[in-house]
């Protein structure tokens, strides 16, 4: 089977690097927010250009409630965010104590819309939190104008995007701060949990470093109520070297992508919009079709690992549905779900491996 995603395949590929900074912290006996946590913080921070501050915390979804939490917002506030998402994004809104409302999302860009979330901003409304969906930077420019209109804090969701770029500039520098997962299937993952935050103050991230443990000044004396969200030096080691490796892996990745939507071009299929101006960090390839669930039978049949991100959208979920404000009116996410699906999206895939998933998808869409 081809799978859609492959960490082992990332940890073959980074073999003696990982193994090396695994033995590294072992062997340093000092396990969790140490040295191998500071490097990781500052590599981070730089790679995003200067004048940045990076947090290492526990996962992604603590990285959004965190940022929430560090900006003040609480009980009442609302957070604008598309319902096309993973599920932690609106955990994470929820688990600082804000209201998630939904807007819909750009048929084209698959990202929240700056048109849909202006129809949803109301007295209550505090920030906004867009998600860079599989890796396609979301409008940040006319994002960040609607904010500014209406006095809104914005806070990108780029667990799926690290080092996507508009215009040259890194997806994560738009907003005042960013919230990244380093889940093991992420662009930049680990071999376990892990999240960042970028923020361009020092003072912000003195802030969400007290923060993530129990509030703590130097003294350990808790100066204000604080989580258990503490990055371990495994973890930060590894990242260390993913990082190193992520701009190549990125490059490999738009490269298979790029191959995918040149063969299937003809077909009747809407692919993924690779624009100019915009460098896509194609966590995952997602095209629509309207025979989805046949062609996912048939690639599964074929031993390729098609499947669906996701099968739900956050406000089809139990747990979410008809209590949130602006599920009514989500038509391009509801159309979307009907048609998405995902194919085997990674660095490590082989030319063969890519050419059987495009002759499997062809013979199938030509049948
Ligand atoms: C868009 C998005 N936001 C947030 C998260 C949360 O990350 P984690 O699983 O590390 O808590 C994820 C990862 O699943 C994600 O894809």
């Amino acid at each position: 089977m081809i799978p859609f995603g492959d960490p082992s395949a990332s940890y073959q590929a980074h073999k003696s690097q990982v193994d090396q900074a695994i033995k590294r912290v072992l062997d340093s006996g000092w396990y969790v927010l140490g040295t191998e946590v500071d490097a990781f913080e500052k590599e981070f921070a730089s790679f995003h250009g200067q004048d940045f501050h990076a947090v290492g915390v526990a996962n992604g979804t603590d990285a959004i409630a965190l940022c929430l939490r560090g900006l003040g917002l609480s009980i009442g506030d609302e957070v604008i965010t598309p319902s096309h998402t993973a599920v932690a994004t609106v955990a994470g809104i929820e688990q600082a104590g804000c209201t998630p409302v939904f807007a819909d999302i750009d048929p084209t860009s698959r990202c929240i819309s700056p048109k849909s979330i202006e129809e949803r901003v109301g007295t209550n409304t505090r920030a906004i939190m867009p998600v860079h969906i599989y890796g396609q930077p979301a409008e940040m420019h006319k994002i960040l104008k609607v904010a500014k209109t209406h006095n809104l804090a914005v806070v990108e969701d780029c667990s799926q995007a690290h080092g996507a770029e508009i215009d040259g500039q890194k997806v994560g520098t738009f907003a005042d701060i960013s919230a990244y997962s380093c889940y093991p299937t992420k662009n930049l993952g680990g071999t376990g949990d892990g999240g960042v935050i970028l923020c361009r103050s020092k003072e912000f991230a003195g802030k969400i470093k007290s923060l993530r443990q129990y509030g703590w000044n130097e003294a350990r004396e808790s100066i204000i109520p604080g989580f258990n969200s503490r990055l371990d030096e495994l973890q930060a080691a590894i990242l260390r070297v993913k990082l190193q490796h992520l701009a190549d892996d990125n490059a490999k990745r738009r490269a298979i992508a790029l191959r995918y939507n040149h063969a299937f071009q003809d077909l009747p299929i809407t692919l993924p919009a690779l624009s100019e101006n915009e460098l896509h960090a194609m966590h995952l390839y997602v095209l629509e079709y309207d025979r989805r669930n046949e062609l996912m039978e048939y690639l599964r049949s074929h031993q390729i690992g098609a499947t669906l991100h996701y099968p739900l959208a956050v406000h089809q979920h139990a747990a979410y549905a008809k209590r949130i404000r602006g599920w009514e009116n989500l038509p391009f996410t509801e159309q979307f779900y009907h048609r998405n699906l995902t194919l085997p999206m990674y660095p490590e895939l082989s030319n063969d491996e890519v050419e059987r998933v495009i002759r499997a998808v062809k013979r199938f869409c030509q049948s």
